[in-house]
């Protein structure tokens, strides 16, 4: 996606060899029309697939996942990882680690949120080793819900994420997809 590369180039910074700042438009200010657009593009390559419910999980992966369930006309479910006073139903949880804070944490999802033989688009802002999406996929499944596909806003190729989703048969659409982030330089894959 053209515009969500140039938003990278122009307002993206390269903290690391691993790690790729996007905070002026995605994780921390967001920038509307580009999410829309974002939105919009989701829609368009997963229409069509009688989605009925947009996965994502708190915080950063809310912005995109809204705007593409706003454009599929369907509800977004967020998992989260804090409990909630009001988080007290059935609930369906998922261990999830994340190499990049190297911490686990549980993640949870109401059951009432989720029904068996919904089908579900899971969205999030990153792809780096997988494991969200993973957790997010296994709470799809206790739910007796069926992935339709994972969208991804900036994937980080070198990393092993696409790998171990694809491994599990799961389809997977990133926006932006990153070879490499050596030499403080962003360069794309395609
Ligand atoms: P994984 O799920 O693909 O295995 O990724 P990992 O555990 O490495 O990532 C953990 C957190 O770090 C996630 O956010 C993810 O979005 C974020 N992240 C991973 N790589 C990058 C990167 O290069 N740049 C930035 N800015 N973030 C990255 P999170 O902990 O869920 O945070 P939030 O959604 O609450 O903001």
């Amino acid at each position: 996606m053209e515009q969500l590369k140039q938003k990278i180039r122009e307002h993206g910074s390269v903290l690391s060899e691993q790690v790729l700042k996007v905070d002026a438009f995605l994780n921390h200010q967001v920038d509307p029309p580009l999410m829309q657009a974002i939105g919009r593009e989701f829609a368009r390559r997963f229409g069509g697939q009688g989605i009925d419910k947009v996965l994502t999980l708190e915080a950063s992966g809310i912005a995109p996942a809204l705007m593409t369930a706003l454009e599929l006309g369907v509800p977004l479910v967020f998992a989260r990882k804090h409990r909630s006073l009001t988080l007290t139903d059935n609930l369906l949880t998922a261990r999830v680690y994340s190499f990049t804070k190297q911490v686990e944490s549980t993640v949870a999802v109401s059951a009432s949120h989720l029904a068996a033989g919904e089908r579900v688009l899971i969205v999030d802002d990153f792809l780096a080793n997988g494991q969200a999406a993973l957790g997010l996929a296994a709470i799809v499944r206790q739910a007796g819900a069926q992935l339709v596909g994972i969208g991804i806003v900036i994937e980080k190729s070198f990393q092993s994420g696409r790998g171990a989703l694809e491994e599990q048969g799961y389809r997977v659409e990133s926006l932006a997809r990153i070879a490499s982030l050596a030499g403080g330089q962003v360069s794309f894959l395609e």
